[in-house]
């Protein structure tokens, strides 16, 4: 993703996320981190071959942890396994980041999020009450292990 291909991804976020539509300059923020050799962001868009975007996705990495910041996909692309090549390609952006864990926050009510990342492997690890305002609705915090140490790895 690069700052020219905000406006439709923004079109798209008030689609998609209509009560918590993240601003125009958050998305700048992000990027403004996802370049150089000290990137700690890595953003992606998936485009038809017309070049219209049709989903993004978002992942940010501190220390060893990632954290998928938001994914996205068109309705009328849902259900195609859009959401699950851009999942692919956050998990690779964390491997490059030298992620060990991977976690997330997903409304507790967006059971189609919730079956793709335990698709991917993800688990739920707990909640965080009233994390989507206004609503006050509960975010699931769910996490992939991308790195074991050996020490981990004997002890199962
Ligand atoms: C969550 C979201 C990103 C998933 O994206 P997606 O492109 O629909 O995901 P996929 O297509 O990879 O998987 C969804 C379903 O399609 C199925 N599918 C995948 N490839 C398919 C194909 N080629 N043909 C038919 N079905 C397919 C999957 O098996 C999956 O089915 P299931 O969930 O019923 O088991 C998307 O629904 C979305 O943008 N939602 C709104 C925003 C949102 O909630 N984001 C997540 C915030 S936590």
């Amino acid at each position: 993703m690069r700052w020219w291909d905000i406006d439709r991804v923004l079109e798209l976020e008030k689609d998609l996320f209509p009560e918590d539509a993240w601003s125009r300059g958050m998305f700048w923020s992000e990027l403004a981190h996802a370049r150089g050799a000290e990137a700690t962001r890595r953003y992606l868009v998936a485009q038809e071959e017309t070049g219209r975007i049709v989903g993004y996705a978002g992942l940010a990495s501190s220390g060893e942890q990632g954290d998928v910041q938001t994914i996205a996909v068109a309705r009328e692309h849902q259900g195609t396994g859009l959401g699950g090549r851009l999942l692919t390609e956050l998990l690779r952006a964390a491997t490059a980041f030298e992620c060990h864990e991977v976690l997330l926050e997903c409304r507790v009510d967006n059971l189609s999020a919730q079956k793709l990342y335990e698709r991917y492997g993800f688990e739920p690890i707990g909640f965080r009450r009233g994390y989507y305002q206004p609503g006050n609705v509960d975010a699931l915090v769910m996490r992939l292990i991308t790195h074991r140490t050996t020490e981990e790895k004997d002890h199962g």
